[in-house]
C-alpha cells in the first residue's frame, strides 16, 4: 500500500490521467500538472459528468489546457451519467459553467476523437505494468466503466489518487462527499479494484482552504492564469458547505505524486454505502481498524497547507 513517496523514487516524468469534472479547483488542479512537465507526463484528460454536465465539463478542460498554453493533450469526453443513479450535479455551488468567476476563453479545440473509457483503456493497455497513475477528480464513472470493460488494465495501473469520501461530515448530503455521492457504485467498483488506492477525503481537503492572503500574493504576479484562480478562488460561496474559502480539493490529489512529504494518513480499509437514503456516498473508513479487514485504501488525514499553497503558487507563476 502506498506510503509517502518521494517523487523522486518513481520514473520521472510519471505518467498520469486525469479524470475530472471542472470545476473551479479541478481547474487548478490541472494547470498545476501541465506546470510540471518535468516531473508528471499527463497522457490524456478525460471528462467525466460532475460539477456540470460532461459537455460542460469536457469543455471546460479544453479552456482550462487553452489557458496553460497547452493544445496538444488528449482531450477526451466521457460517461454522460453515473452507472445507477440519476444525474446530480452542483452549479450551485461552481456557477452554470462550473468555472465561474474564472476568465476562460470558448475552447479552442474539439475534444480528441474517442471516448474517454476507451481511451483510458487505450492508453493503460499501451504501458507497462504499474506504468500509469490514475489522477480522479471526479465521480469514478470513467474508472469504473474503464476496469469492467477491460479488467486487464489493472495491472498497469500503478495507483488510483482520488479525491473523494470523507471521515466526518459530508459536503452534499450530512453524510457524503460530493464525487462518491454522484456515483456511489462506481466508487464502490474502483474501492474493490485491488489495485494501490490513496484517498484525498474531505475531513483533509478541508485543511486545504486557499487563503485570501496567499491568493493575492499569487494574483499580484498578474498573469492570465493568476487572475483567473484570483477570480475563481476569490467569488463568494454558497453557506453550509463546510468552508468559507474555497478548499483546494483536487488540488491535494497532484500535490500528493509531486511533495508526498507534506501529507499524512493511514492504510484502512473503507468502503461505500450504495443504497438510497440519506446514508448514500458515505464512506466508512476504518481508521483504527476495527473491522479487521484488509486496507484497500491509503487514507490521507493531514495535509501542511502552508507549504502547500506556496508550492502550489510558485508552481503556477510558471504558467502564461
Ligand atoms: O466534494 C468536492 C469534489 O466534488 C471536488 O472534486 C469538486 O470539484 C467536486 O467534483
Ligand atoms: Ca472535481
Amino acid at each position: 500500500m502506498p506510503g509517502p513517496r518521494d517523487p523522486m523514487s518513481v520514473p520521472n516524468p510519471r505518467s498520469i490521467i486525469i479524470d475530472t469534472d471542472p470545476g473551479q479547483d479541478d481547474a487548478v488542479a490541472i494547470l498545476l500538472a501541465l506546470s510540471v512537465r518535468e516531473a508528471l507526463r499527463v497522457e490524456a484528460i478525460t471528462a467525466v459528468a460532475g460539477n456540470v454536465p460532461v459537455a460542460q465539463t469536457t469543455a471546460n478542460v479544453v479552456r482550462i489546457c487553452d489557458l496553460a498554453g497547452d493544445t496538444t493533450v488528449p482531450v477526451h469526453r466521457g460517461a454522460e451519467t453515473p452507472l445507477l443513479v440519476p444525474l446530480h450535479t452542483a452549479e450551485f455551488v461552481c456557477g452554470p459553467d462550473g468555472l465561474a468567476g474564472g476568465d476562460f476563453a470558448a475552447p479552442s479545440r474539439e475534444p480528441t476523437p474517442g471516448n474517454a473509457v476507451e481511451a483510458i483503456v487505450s492508453i493503460l493497455r499501451a504501458a507497462p505494468d504499474g506504468g500509469v497513475t490514475v489522477c480522479a477528480l471526479g465521480p469514478l464513472t470513467n474508472i469504473a466503466l474503464a476496469i469492467r470493460l477491460a479488467p486487464d488494465i489493472l495491472p498497469k495501473i500503478a495507483s488510483i489518487v482520488f479525491m473523494g469520501g470523507a471521515m466526518n461530515l459530508g459536503n452534499i448530503t450530512p453524510a457524503a462527499e460530493f464525487n462518491v455521492f454522484a456515483d456511489p457504485h462506481a466508487a464502490a467498483i474502483v474501492l474493490g479494484c485491488g489495485r494501490p488506492m490513496v484517498m484525498m477525503g474531505l475531513h483533509m481537503t478541508l485543511q486545504a482552504i486557499a487563503t485570501h492572503e496567499a491568493i493575492a500574493a499569487f494574483a499580484a504576479t498578474g498573469t492570465a492564469t493568476a487572475r483567473t484562480i484570483n477570480g475563481m478562488l476569490t467569488r463568494p460561496r454558497p453557506g453550509g458547505l463546510g468552508s468559507v474559502g474555497h478548499p483546494m480539493h483536487d488540488p491535494c490529489v497532484i500535490a500528493w505524486l509531486l511533495w508526498p512529504d507534506l501529507f499524512g494518513g493511514r492504510d484502512c480499509h473503507v468502503q461505500v454505502e450504495t443504497s438510497e437514503g440519506p446514508l448514500r456516498g458515505r464512506t466508512t473508513i476504518d481508521w483504527h481498524g476495527r473491522l479487521r479487514l484488509p486496507a484497500n485504501v491509503h487514507v490521507v488525514d493531514t495535509v501542511d497547507a502552508p507549504t502547500l499553497f506556496d508550492r502550489i503558487f510558485a508552481r503556477l507563476a510558471a504558467l502564461p
